[in-house]
């Protein structure tokens, strides 16, 4: 399959906005072989009737549209070898069980660090989350297929990374092995370290091992939402580039300005340097996804099996905001909205995250071609509205608290998807009908919920902390019957 990026331009421009002391020209970026791609795809795309109670193959969820669409025909039978570095988290544990499923083959690499840091942190995935290998065995059980699992740390290990890439020889490296909280990245000096050795080290490593290994891999890199920050851009947001007029009229295409939010959002921006770099230099194939706000628990592949069961983060530093509000909902707690919920943020569903992964896969850029930047994003909610619609299906309070982020009390944020659309994503919404499989998750596991942990415990800076005082982890009450118990068995089939 051709890579898109030799393009053209519709000259659909409406405004110009001064953005940090250049003239930006918004323009929309179309692509001649993206435009082939796509009449290709409709053409070759199965629609089917969906085989499922509902697309997502769980009882109990439902969806507005009634059919769903087999992305695998965009990669014309393809199958590739996907090394996914992360693959034991909340997103790259789902992506692996999907591409597997789709029948590429999949070697997961991490560290376990992110089980390491529940540990200092004192909490726990809510999910009964199953060691790597128990998982793997589980998968091979279900699906006849296998799994490879290494540990290593990308950030360190770098002969060992070197090593399993001449080995295994993959097409692919979804890269999903970073350190992803931004409150966590704020908690502490020794945090904000390690998140930048993490991040930014494991990146450059990355890069370095492919060029090393001499191989033609695609490196696809998880970014956030996050690196356009979250001000108020004057229009919509474009995917990773913008057109600008440089001082003396010169014409230019460049990154879309970084503007961080926090320690973890400023490893991402420097991660997208470091991609540009190294494509420009060694001519990586690169794509960078900047996604939004992930939630949900379980995709269909999760659900076959209790040992399958997806980590699901509840805590003030992990928990992700609807993720944490459902959670909320669920166990009778008031939703914990800070500030004054004014912020606008973008949602993808868990499930979209690993189909947007393996479009990436089947669609990476040609060499010579500046990094493929992608807005992996279903839609955009204020986050009081989303409190709101949780409020309104639990029956719990939302309750404004102090914010503890350093961030603007409201803002807007209008993004652009056409990219993933074009390429035959039809995300998923928030949907009330798909937040009963979460609050169905968190009623299994409630015992294992340690109410201490739900509050907020990392604040930006001294100022945030000081008006944070008030918050007092020991407030939240669980019912009695709710109270934390013994960890609930699972049983190994
Ligand atoms: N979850 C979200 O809402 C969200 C939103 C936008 C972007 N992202 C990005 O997606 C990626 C995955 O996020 P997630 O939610 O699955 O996070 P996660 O913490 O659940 O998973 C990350 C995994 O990477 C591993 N890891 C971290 N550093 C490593 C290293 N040096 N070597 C080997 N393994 C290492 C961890 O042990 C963990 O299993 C991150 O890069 C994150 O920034 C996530």
């Amino acid at each position: 399959m051709q890579p898109f990026l030799s393009c053209f331009q519709v000259d659909g421009s409406s405004e110009s906005v001064d953005f940090i002391g250049v003239v930006v020209k918004s323009r929309t970026r179309y692509h001649t072989q993206n435009k082939m791609r796509v009449l290709f795809m409709v053409s070759s795309m199965v629609t089917i009737a969906t085989a499922f109670t509902n697309p997502l193959g769980w009882t109990g969820a439902a969806k507005t549209s009634t059919t769903t669409t087999l992305h695998a025909s965009a990669d014309s039978g393809d199958k590739k070898k996907v090394v996914v570095l992360g693959g034991d988290g909340f997103c790259g544990w789902p992506t692996s069980l999907h591409l597997s499923d789709q029948g590429h083959e999949v070697i997961i690499v991490d560290n376990l660090s992110r089980r390491n840091i529940d540990n200092e942190l004192g909490c726990d995935s809510l999910t009964p989350i199953q060691s790597p290998e128990v998982r793997v065995q589980a998968w091979k059980e279900v699906s006849g297929k296998d799994i490879k699992f290494v540990n290593l740390d990308v950030a360190k290990d770098y002969d060992l990374l070197v090593q399993l890439l001449k080995e295994e020889k993959p097409d692919s490296v979804v890269h999903f092995a970073e350190q992803r909280a931004a409150p966590y990245s704020m908690k502490t000096s020794k945090a904000k370290r390690y998140t930048v050795d993490n991040n930014v080290g494991g990146a450059n490593n990355l890069c370095c091992a492919v060029i090393d290994s001499e191989l033609d891999i695609h490196i696809v890199h998880l970014g956030t939402m996050g690196v356009y920050g979250y001000g108020t851009s004057g229009g919509e947001i474009p995917e990773g580039y913008i057109d600008v007029i440089l001082p003396g009229g010169r014409e230019s295409t460049i990154l879309h300005p970084a503007y961080p939010g926090s320690v973890y959002h400023a490893t991402k921006c420097l991660d997208a340097l470091l991609w540009q770099f190294y494509q420009k230099n060694d001519q990586l194939r690169i794509t960078d996804l900047h996604q939004g706000i992930v939630w949900g628990t379980n995709t269909p592949q999760t659900a076959k099996d209790e040992r399958l069961v997806n980590r699901f983060d509840y805590d003030g530093d992990y928990g992700t905001v609807l993720n944490r509000f459902l959670m909320q909902g669920a166990m009778g707690v008031p939703l914990t909205v800070y500030g004054t919920g004014g912020q606008t943020r973008a949602f993808i569903h868990i499930t979209d995250t690993a189909r947007c992964i393996e479009i990436a896969v089947n669609n990476p850029p040609a060499k010579g071609d500046r990094v493929e930047i992608f807005n992996q994003i279903a839609e955009t909610r204020r986050v009081r509205d989303v409190a709101k619609m949780v409020a309104e299906m639990t029956g719990v309070e939302a309750n404004f608290i102090p914010n503890p982020r350093q961030e603007a009390a409201e803002n807007e944020l209008d993004v652009s998807n056409k990219k993933f659309c074009n390429l035959g994503l039809d995300p998923i919404s928030l949907d009330t009908g798909l937040f009963d499989e979460v609050t169905e998750v968190v009623k299994k596991y409630k015992s294992r919920c340690n109410p201490r942990k739900i509050l907020p415990a990392s604040f930006w800076n001294k100022k945030r902390a000081e008006e944070c005082a008030s918050i007092d982890p020991d407030s939240i009450k669980l019912e009695a019957n709710d109270a934390p118990a013994p960890a609930v068995e699972v049983t190994h089939q």
